[in-house]
């Protein structure tokens, strides 16, 4: 049983607002308390405080250590643990030689179950606490994978996979048993614990029009619910999607015409959008969930971020696993510094960090919920060290401020600085000694 009052104690780090592209001593919203005391009752954030609480609160002391809010990915493929970091092909080809065989596995129950719980425990041993997930076109894949997100108390945001065409087959579904499947999980899922249910058409090239309107329909019958697509990743993906559809404007425009863009969209990649596109993204409050590694290992190309939120877009990020090659956040946030850097644009660590954490959150409409330590939020926290390797120690201990020492974390860090993860107050991962 966990106690409903717990105190953490640890540098704690989070944001307050965007920090958007201002120079790191400059930028609004970095909110740092180092030493404070985290006070959780019930699994919410009760307040932050420097002195110790009294003995009504168990302590739990990680004084050294970084508390952030637990990360956020919002875009993530659970079976494709499978085929992460496999060799020597772009997009199209990726789907048709790894990804596609491998979600073809997930037809076996068994298969889909051990996957889920792979996956889920593979995120909160990386600090990930909330994530907008793609299973696979079964059923039973989205079951397992709600599941063992309630088990936990993540908070999980999925769908089945609609795909009803250029799929092989054991991966294709078809627009009415594809309406309930989606009708009996929404009903089943959405709302319940942590879990938010989304239409999850897989990108434009796999689903007929029929399908993508199946799907606007829920979406508008069902407050509340997700969409969850791809856009825009390659060039060959984006050259055939204009094949498919020769009456739309755009690969964006697509989703546009079938009614499937709105404020709780999320879109990865959109690496190969033009300036209506990105306005079409603020008019509609559809969100880029940007794949740093993702577009570098498969070589799809650097994404305009501040083109993107020049326009008024909402940008988070994401690993897209197995197109990503870690499930770490920190990884993902070094990758995605690197591609700015090809733009010739800064990124700081504060607006990477908050594009993980508050941002997401704030682009999710769960910003009342998760992304921050404000007084009611649910406690999910990660507990990270400084540094995990005497090279990476030095490197930090040099530092000259703040934001020099949170650079150099991000950009030497990964997973092995977890020690301990905590969803809605419960302690949900630990290190082994
Ligand atoms: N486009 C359609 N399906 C996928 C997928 O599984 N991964 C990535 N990165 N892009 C996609
Ligand atoms: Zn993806």
């Amino acid at each position: 049983d966990t106690p409903s009052r717990i105190a953490l104690r640890g540098d704690l780090l989070d944001f307050t607002a965007d920090p958007g592209f201002a120079a790191p001593a400059g930028a609004p919203g970095v909110r740092f308390r180092p030493g404070h005391w985290l006070l959780v009752a019930d699994g919410r954030i009760a307040g932050v405080q420097a002195d110790a609480p009294d003995a009504s609160w168990q302590r739990v002391d990680h004084a050294g250590k970084l508390l952030l809010p637990g990360f956020i990915d919002t875009h993530v493929h659970s079976p494709q643990l499978d085929v992460i970091a496999s060799y020597g092909t772009e997009l199209l080809e990726w789907l048709n030689t790894y990804t596609f065989p491998a979600e073809r596995r997930f037809a076996d129950p068994e298969v889909a179950v051990a996957g889920a719980e792979r996956f889920l425990d593979g995120l909160l041993a990386h600090g990930t606490t909330s994530a907008v997930v793609f299973p696979t076109v079964h059923k039973h894949s989205a079951d397992a994978l709600f599941a063992g997100a309630e088990r936990r108390g993540m908070r999980i945001i999925a769908g089945k996979i609609l795909m009803d065409r250029h799929a092989p087959d054991g991966l294709r579904d078809d627009v009415r048993q594809a309406e309930r499947d989606c009708v009996d999980l929404i009903q089943r899922w959405h709302g319940r614990a942590r879990l938010a249910y989304a239409l999850t058409v897989r990108f434009a090239p796999t689903s007929t029009s029929a399908q993508m309107q199946m799907a606007a329909a829920l979406i508008e019958a069902h407050p509340g619910t997700y969409m969850q697509t791809h856009v825009a990743e390659n060039k060959d993906e984006v050259r055939w999607v204009a094949e498919l559809f020769p009456e739309a404007r755009s690969y964006l425009d697509v989703y546009h015409r079938h009614r499937l863009l709105n404020e709780r969209s999320v879109l990865a990649h959109g690496v190969w959008l033009d300036d209506t596109d990105r306005v079409l993204l603020r008019e509609t409050g559809a969100q880029i969930a940007h794949s740093p590694s993702s577009n570098l290992f498969l070589g799809s190309g650097l994404f305009d971020w501040l083109g993107a939120e020049g326009q008024g877009a909402h940008v988070s990020m994401a690993s897209d696993v197995g197109g990503g090659t870690s499930l770490s956040m920190i990884r993902t946030l070094a990758d995605a510094y690197k591609i700015q850097a090809l733009r010739g644009v800064k990124l700081t660590a504060w607006k990477a960090l908050y594009s993980a954490t508050r941002g997401a959150a704030r682009a999710l409409h769960l910003d009342d919920e998760i992304g921050s330590f404000d007084v009611g939020r649910h406690a999910d926290v990660a507990v990270w060290d400084w540094a995990h390797t005497p090279v990476m120690q030095h490197r930090v201990d040099l530092a000259q401020d703040l934001h020099e020492k949170l650079f150099a974390w991000m950009t030497l860090g990964d997973e092995r600085l977890l020690e301990a993860a905590y969803v809605a107050g419960v302690p949900r991962y630990h290190r082994r000694p």
